[in-house]
């Protein structure tokens, strides 16, 4: 049996407050009632909810969660995560297609304790886009693991796999979603980015994302979601280094970008 709730009562009834008070000072006719009601309807049925929920709200709760917190800055999660991103094997090169389109990358990564210690045996989940802006396992024709992976930090911390740079992307604008940013102006898009979960035993979690300095979106007309932190945008630079490339199958040239990591105790 579902018993009140102190917390669920103050916020979602404030929320419902500050809802009907935007109506009456809107003057909202019947006739707009029933078109937002049935967008919302639409909404649902279309499967975008998660979407549009993450897109307009999630950095908000996550900045009200982590913001101030010890170590490296959050960010949210987003829809496009999946519960079973494949477990890879050193030399790390998530997986992709034969003809994967995109530029070579070498992304290192140090995952260290507030103290700069590394931490070894940590757990990098990472997943991102592909070069056309979508992501593996909500297209069809691409294989559900592709351009994500599971790797273990090795002694000191450090981690690196070779992937392709990931570019940035527009949220699904052709369903309710889509219909909702062209109604009220808004753009779709997000700057390019890797998401990353990181976890290590008496440590805690770590989900967050990695932008690239120099992003015509954040430079320009910013990200749509609101997600972006100047602690999480790295610089992209050029590698060459033939042990590297041989090591990932990869080169001989390639993009490189690297970030560090910092948890805090549990
Ligand atoms: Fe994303």
């Amino acid at each position: 049996m579902v018993e009140r709730n102190e917390r669920v009562t103050k916020v979602a009834l404030d929320i419902i407050d500050a809802i009907q008070d935007r109506l009456a000072a809107h003057d909202v006719t019947h006739q707009e009632y029933r078109a937002a009601w049935a967008w919302l309807m639409g909404l649902a049925q279309s499967g975008e909810v998660p979407l549009f929920l993450d897109v307009f709200f999630e950095s908000i709760v996550e900045r009200n969660t982590f913001d101030g917190v010890a170590g490296s800055e959050h960010a949210m999660q987003g829809p496009y995560y999946l519960d079973d991103h494949p477990v890879l094997s050193p030399p790390y090169c998530l997986p992709m297609r034969d003809d994967e389109p995109g530029d070579a990358m070498v992304f290192t990564g140090v995952v260290e304790d507030l103290g700069g210690n590394g931490i070894e045996g940590a757990t990098v989940d990472t997943w991102q886009a592909a070069n056309d802006g979508t992501y593996s396992g909500f297209v069809p024709d691409v294989p559900r693991g592709n351009l994500r992976g599971i790797l273990t930090t090795a002694a000191g911390g450090t981690f690196r796999f070779s992937t392709i740079k990931p570019a940035p992307y527009r949220i699904p604008h052709e369903g309710p979603t889509g219909e909702f940013l062209l109604l009220t102006g808004l753009h779709p898009w997000r700057p390019a980015h890797f998401h990353f979960t990181i976890t290590a035993d008496g440590y805690k979690p770590l989900t967050t994302q990695i932008y690239f300095r120099g992003d015509e979106i954040i430079d320009g007309i910013g990200d749509i979601t609101n997600g972006v932190k100047d602690s999480l945008i790295v610089d992209v630079g050029q590698g060459s280094d033939p042990t590297v490339a041989s090591e990932h199958g990869i080169g001989p040239t390639y993009l490189v970008a690297d970030a560090t990591f910092a948890l805090d105790s549990a």
